[in-house]
């Protein structure tokens, strides 16, 4: 085996049990139904201070999430992990925040206003370093996640999130399951086995769908822009926001895609049913969809049930920027909030206010830049707020954090054009970025950079 190969795999299996396991197949429905507990039975086991690990959107287990919060009475100072979280929750409020404390991976519109008023907290990162942190830094005491209906040798799969909760399952002290037949079971490092987990419970919820953003004339130009520059047999990779779906209809009629991505969407359920992915060409995973976690509609959660064509790995994996760079002709494709003339990229804040997350933006960044013919693509409209914003600033506003380096951005786009930054002077870069500005904004830019003596 290639020194390359083996670290790659050592890289993938550190975030799981590696062993096998030796309950007999007979026994199995033995074994389940040991463990088989109400939900305010198993969460009984939450002892004030725990850390509770919880999965990302889909993944989250919303039973046993909302018998934890009965419980707020008993409890105090409940640190309670999570990112992009889809859902109200019951814990999730200032009179309980003294009983869990809940700590953001990422901020939805879920948890923005608990995070941005002080009565949670933020957590920093790459996301390709979650399940490491997990692993180094955070000790999980109760891990409690949402997966697939048991399979006959006794594995569940993860479904819809993998990214960092295999790795927090399988650091946790006490493993908790919510086994829903409405998660779908995908395939690739997406299992545990019932010998690893402590407690199942049974719930048919259905799962959270996200309804896919309706497109705006912006965003076809700009998508528009970017498939002109993607060429046939590129690896895709699309982010969170309406941009990067404007992107992968404008894809349609390419040729020999292949997909590595963190997030699987609705998007690339078209771009597959359309010919245009194939996969054929891919360098690492031919003939495979790389993802880590999936959000979208039932179309997209049937797509994946039980689907040979894709897999899901822990995000340490398919988001680390030289497996990213492994892929040739790699291209990403994310959105951003605000870009000053260097092209640093606020892509999680608004001013001092946390707006979401690092994600894996910069991961993918990167990782293109490593790629053999690779591309990256930050993605935005020029303005916001009607037009009386512009998200081309010569500073980012006071007290935004640059989520993406300028070190990293490579080609930036709006509905005026694309400026390539890659390369290019600081003065270059700011002329590039003044121009695809909106035209009512460049005059104060212009002037802006000359003050700076960037131009
Ligand atoms: N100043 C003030 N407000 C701004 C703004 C600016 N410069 N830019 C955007 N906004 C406002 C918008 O008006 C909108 O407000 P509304 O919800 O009240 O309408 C809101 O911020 C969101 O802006 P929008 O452009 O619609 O963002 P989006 O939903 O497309 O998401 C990101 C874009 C940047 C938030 C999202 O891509 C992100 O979190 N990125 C980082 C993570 C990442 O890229 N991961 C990679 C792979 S998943």
């Amino acid at each position: 085996m290639s020194v390359d190969l083996f670290q790659e795999l050592a890289h993938v299996s550190a975030t799981r049990k590696l062993v096998l396991y030796p309950v007999q197949r007979n026994k199995i429905r033995e074994v389940y139904s040991k463990k088989l507990v109400t939900a305010e039975e198993a969460v009984k086991v939450i002892k004030s201070g725990d850390n509770i690990a919880l999965p990302l959107g889909c993944g989250e287990p919303r039973a046993l999430v909302t018998a934890m919060a009965k419980r707020h009475n008993e409890l105090k100072g409940v640190k309670v992990h999570q990112m992009l979280p889809l859902k109200e929750a019951d814990y999730l409020s200032p009179e309980m925040a003294k009983s869990f404390r809940h700590v953001s991976w990422f901020t939805s519109g879920v948890n923005r206003r608990a995070v941005n008023e002080g009565w949670a907290d933020f957590m920093p990162g790459h996301f390709h370093d979650y399940p490491r942190l997990f692993q180094e830094y955070i000790t999980v005491d109760v891990f409690m996640g949402m997966v697939s209906p048991m399979d006959e040798r006794g594995f569940f799969s993860f479904g819809l999130s993998v990214d960092y909760t295999t790795t927090a399952a399988a650091e946790a002290r006490v493993v908790i399951l919510e086994v829903n037949p409405n998660m779908p079971r995908t395939r690739g490092e997406s299992l545990i086995h019932i010998s690893d987990v402590d407690y199942v419970i049974e719930n048919n919820a259905p799962i959270p769908e996200i309804p896919i953003p309706p497109l705006t004339e912006e965003d076809k130009i700009i998508g528009g822009y970017i498939a002109e520059m993607i060429e046939d047999s590129s690896t895709i990779q699309l982010g969170i926001g309406g941009m990067p779906n404007a992107v992968a209809q404008a894809l349609v009629n390419k040729k020999d895609l292949g997909i590595h991505t963190e997030m699987i969407t609705d998007g690339m359920v078209d771009l597959v049913e359309s010919g245009a992915v194939t996969g054929r060409k891919k360098t690492i995973h031919p003939g495979k969809i790389i993802g880590s976690f999936a959000a979208g509609t039932r179309r997209l959660y049937n797509f994946l049930n039980d689907n040979p064509m894709v897999e899901m790995y822990p995000v340490s994996y398919v988001n680390d920027p030289y497996v990213i760079g492994k892929n040739y002709k790699m291209v990403s494709i994310n959105a951003t909030l605000e870009i000053d003339l260097l092209g640093q990229c606020a892509s999680e804040t608004i001013g001092p206010k946390q707006y979401s997350a690092t994600g894996g933006q910069a991961d993918f960044a990167q990782g293109c830049l490593r790629s053999p013919g690779g591309k990256g693509f930050i993605a935005l409209h020029a303005t916001a707020k009607n037009g009386t914003i512009s998200k081309i600033v010569p500073f980012l506003q006071q007290g935004a954090v640059a989520s993406c380096s300028k070190n990293d951005v490579d080609h930036v786009v709006t509905e005026f054009g694309v400026a390539k930054l890659r390369g290019k002077t600081a003065r270059e870069r700011a002329l590039e970025l003044i121009s695809i500005a909106h035209p009512d904004f460049r005059a104060d830019l212009r002037a802006a950079a000359r003050k700076m003596n960037l131009i």
